[in-house]
């Protein structure tokens, strides 16, 4: 496989992308750039940068463009130009997708492929309504019918040991304006990279395995891609 590759996961809130993200960056060790885990971190410490993602993130609408676009670019042009990045979260608008465009194209480094983890929108807010998250390196969890987080004893992260939480924003009423944004904002990035031939469209509703499965056969196309130029 391809080293260095430069991936987008795209999908609505609680498609995986989390989830997938962290499953592909260590089997392709690249770097993950999450703008939710970013944001959340910050808030943690008590940041400016935190507290003000915080106030739109409750209200499950997208944190202004001024505040985004140049912390995730000044993490992407800091990595070494051979280097590869997975972006979960972002670019989150046709806006965010230009700023990404043109300063990789600086680089002469554009994006290999974007992978749209499509999941309908009931089994999203079945997922979000169910999630537990850790405090301290973001791995999610799922709650089984009897409250108790799947493979995290006790509420502990089986990762690190941090402790689990609810997000503020996986709240029913958040859940929802989340998923409004997600089609009135996020949806026109799909066809900004459908236009440009580097969209993948993966099925995303089976076993996080399988999904995985998914998305490495459509990273092993563009590798395949790649070593045959
Ligand atoms: P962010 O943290 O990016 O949230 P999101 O996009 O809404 O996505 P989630 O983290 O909720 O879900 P996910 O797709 O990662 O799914 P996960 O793997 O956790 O952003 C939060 C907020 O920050 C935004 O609302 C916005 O305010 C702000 N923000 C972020 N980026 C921004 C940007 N670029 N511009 C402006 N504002 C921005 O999985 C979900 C659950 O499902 C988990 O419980 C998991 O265990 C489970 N699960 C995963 N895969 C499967 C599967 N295959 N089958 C069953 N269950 C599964």
């Amino acid at each position: 496989m391809a080293k260095g590759l430069r991936l987008v996961l795209f999908g609505p809130p609680g498609a995986g992308k989390g989830t997938q993200t962290r499953l592909l960056s260590g089997h392709l060790e690249v770097q993950a750039i999450s703008t939710g885990d970013l944001f959340r971190s910050n808030l943690q410490r008590q940041t400016p940068l935190g507290l003000r993602a915080s106030e739109y993130m409750n209200q499950g609408i997208l944190v202004p463009d001024e505040v985004t676009i140049d912390i995730v670019l000044e993490k992407v042009m800091s990595l070494n130009s051979d280097d590869g990045f997975i972006l979960d979260g972002f670019p989150r608008n046709p806006i965010q997708a230009s700023a990404l465009e043109e300063a990789l194209d600086r680089r002469s480094r554009p994006v290999d492929l974007v992978i749209f983890i499509d999941v309908p929108d009931e089994e999203l807010v079945r997922r979000l309504g169910g999630r537990l998250m850790c405090r301290n390196c973001q791995t999610p969890y799922t709650m089984e019918e009897d409250g108790q987080p799947e493979g995290a004893a006790n509420r502990v992260c089986d990762s690190c040991g941090g402790d689990l939480y609810q997000r503020d924003d996986d709240s029913p009423a958040a859940v929802s304006k989340r998923i409004e944004v997600y089609h009135s904002e996020t949806l026109p990035v799909l066809d900004f990279y459908r236009d440009k031939g580097l969209l993948a469209r993966v099925d995303g509703v089976a076993a996080v395995e399988k999904v995985h499965n998914r998305v490495l056969k459509q990273i092993q196309r563009v590798s395949k891609t790649e070593d045959r130029e």
